[in-house]
């Protein structure tokens, strides 16, 4: 951790990160969460795709988007013809903060500082995978990495001007899907999907 509370990754591999980042006090959501879930997928992917924070599924299987959120994600990818296998996906947090509810952890979106806190090991995990396309799911992600002035509502889908990747887009997070009426939710996933069609297509832009 440095003067300012902020994670100090230095490993020069994505294994190295993740192992440092087991090990990350730098903010105090490590002291309620099960595990650090650190981003997954190959080293060199050319997409990277970055949420919130793991929710109650990924903080105990340690892996990111395997809970509902997850599953959506993997189909809208999967409909919009992106392999997620091919994909590294990871969190601007990267430790599960909740609230108690009788039994139930409840998400609890993270604050600013946590963010920042958090935000060298995602600096780093772009720094090591540079992607070619990155995409942003959900406003923390966008501003952990595109500034706070960033609306997602206004600029989701719209390519942005950004030195992280050659492609650099934002859209809704996934678990934003799950809530709603059922016909307002086909609609918006329909949207959702169309965003992440936009990212396949830069990436076919450049394979070709
Ligand atoms: N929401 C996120 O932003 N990330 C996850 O890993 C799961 C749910």
């Amino acid at each position: 951790m440095d003067k300012t509370g902020r994670a100090r990754p230095s490993a020069s591999s994505i294994a190295g990160l993740r192992r440092e980042a087991k090990a990350c006090t730098a903010c105090p959501l490590y002291e309620n969460a099960t595990q650090t879930v650190f981003g997954e997928g190959p080293a060199r992917a050319s997409l990277m795709l970055v949420g919130e924070t793991p929710g109650d599924r990924e903080d105990l299987e340690g892996r990111p988007f395997v809970g509902p959120a997850g599953k959506l994600l993997d189909r809208a990818l999967a409909e919009a013809g992106i392999d997620r296998q091919a994909s590294y996906v990871t969190n601007a947090v990267k430790h599960f903060k909740w609230v108690p509810r009788g039994k139930r952890r409840i998400h609890s979106r993270p604050n600013a500082r946590e963010i920042q806190a958090c935000e060298p090991w995602l600096r780093a995990e772009i720094a090591l995978v540079k992607p070619d396309v990155l995409i942003c799911l959900g406003a923390t992600a966008a501003r952990s990495l595109l500034g706070r002035g960033f609306r997602v509502t206004r600029q989701r889908g719209v390519p942005v001007e950004s030195d992280l990747a050659r492609v650099v887009l934002a859209t809704v997070h996934p678990s934003s899907l799950l809530r709603g009426k059922p016909a307002e939710r086909k609609a918006e996933i329909a949207r959702f999907v169309a965003d992440l069609a936009q990212a396949a297509k830069a990436l076919r832009r450049r394979a070709a």
